[in-house]
């Protein structure tokens, strides 16, 4: 559900016609959808146990209009690096509502995140938990924290965002849990929680995530006999939004949040979540126009002026984006391999894809775009960052300006002997 819809065979984006913003700014951009991105998060919240912290996932879309436009509606955040912590105090979102993640934590990010006094960092190893406990301490505070466990659960996604297996990099062996409370309770500046789990992105199916949660749930019931308070879940992020039209779509945020209920109901545990591709995948499309329609050899090509380094998705993981006209007319179908300028093959979108034939100069717009889109963009091949646009009802504006040339030179530094 989203608002991106035809009118009049125009794109519009709620109520903007997106050629008019496309003549305004130029392409390639980013145009996400206010009503759009508050009613994914209205949906999701509602469909959880009240009570419950949704700390969206900055890393999916870190631009300060998505942030404060979430914050504004009660979202909280879930960073990985000082830099989105940055981001979602600048969004407004309120520091009790943070959750810090992730494998690599410096000192310096643990030292900031306990200056702004954050809801829970999760805390992926011992070797963190170690150097965690001598900051808090050496600062004379107590870090609230959450274990992040591996508890070895194959969330059947792409491998490249798979996070739940024991191979991958990520939390502690569930196994070790016991061992931890004990080392928690003896440590200072630590405040032990709960525990945290989240096993992939793109999940498509309930199963894998349950089987999760219940191993979450027995921990909780273990340490708490042992002796251990536990007042905390985080159930991290990772369902699945429906990429191809007219296929069926991942199970949705009702069904997630009924067998949430379902398994953590007389728990007393306030819960946590981290969605993020979920709330902005849909928000937020692509706008392209074609630059050439090339014939092959063996194939034509539709040569978009979006490339890799604008939205590395399909590149990366083989991800399947929908592209449409932006403005529709009767026309034959034909196959094409949708593919940006950037002098690599990879630069590829689609292959043997069928669209309506299309024109050069026309636009197209590449849909579920707003998760991990911009946020993983690039300047690859001295291309401009991609710009970003946001529209309200009517009203639209410019979120992140495409930078100029001169700014993108004016970056970098001679050293002196080359002065
Ligand atoms: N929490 C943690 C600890 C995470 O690592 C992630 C995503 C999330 C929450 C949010 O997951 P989501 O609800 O968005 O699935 N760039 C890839 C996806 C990477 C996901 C990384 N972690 C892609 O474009 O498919």
């Amino acid at each position: 559900m989203n608002h991106f819809d035809y009118r009049g065979g125009v794109l519009h984006a709620e109520d903007v016609a997106i050629p008019e913003i496309a003549a305004a700014l130029g392409t390639p951009f980013y145009l996400y959808s206010t009503a759009t991105l508050l009613r994914h998060f209205r949906v999701f919240r509602d469909a959880l146990p009240a009570g419950s912290l949704v700390a969206y996932a900055v890393k999916a879309n870190n631009n300060l209009a998505v942030i404060e436009t979430l914050a504004r509606e009660g979202a909280g955040a879930d960073v990985v690096s000082e830099g989105e912590l940055r981001r979602a105090l600048a969004g407004g979102v309120p520091p009790e509502r943070i959750v810090f993640s992730g494998v690599g934590k410096t000192e310096r990010e643990l030292a900031f995140a306990l200056d702004t006094g954050i809801f829970q960092i999760n805390v992926e190893s011992e070797p963190e938990l170690e150097a965690l406990s001598a900051l808090a301490a050496s600062k004379g505070v107590t870090a609230d924290i959450a274990i992040r466990v591996n508890p070895d659960v194959d969330a059947r996604t792409h491998a490249k965002i798979s996070t739940g297996k024991g191979e991958n990099k990520f939390g502690v062996p569930i196994d070790r849990m016991p061992d931890l409370a004990t080392r928690c309770a003896r440590l200072p500046g630590i405040r032990l929680n709960g525990i945290a789990v989240h096993i992939g992105s793109q999940i498509t199916e309930l199963g894998p995530m349950e089987a999760a949660y219940l191993k979450v749930i027995e921990m909780t019931d273990a340490l708490r006999a042992a002796g251990h308070t536990i007042t905390r879940a985080d159930f991290g992020g990772g369902l699945g939004v429906p990429y191809v039209m007219n296929e069926a779509p991942p199970p949705s945020p009702a069904e997630y949040g009924a067998m949430v209920s379902r398994i953590s109901a007389g728990k007393n545990l306030k819960l946590a979540f981290e969605p993020g591709r979920l709330i902005v995948a849909n928000a937020g499309i692509l706008v392209t126009r074609v630059v050439y329609v090339k014939h092959g050899a063996s194939r034509d090509f539709l040569i978009l002026d979006a490339g890799m380094n604008d939205l590395i998705r399909p590149a990366m993981y083989d991800a399947h984006h929908d592209l449409i006209p932006v403005v529709a007319s009767d026309r034959a179908e034909r196959a094409y391999d949708i593919v940006g300028p950037v002098c690599e093959t990879g630069d590829t979108f689609a292959r043997g894809r069928t669209v309506p034939a299309f024109e050069a100069g026309e636009l197209a717009a590449i849909l579920t775009a707003g998760a991990y889109g911009a946020a993983q963009a690039s300047e690859y091949n001295a291309r401009p960052l991609v710009a970003e646009a946001m529209v309200n009802g009517s009203d639209w504006a410019i979120v992140r300006p495409r930078p100029s040339y001169e700014e993108m030179l004016g970056r970098d530094r001679l050293p002196d002997w080359l002065g």
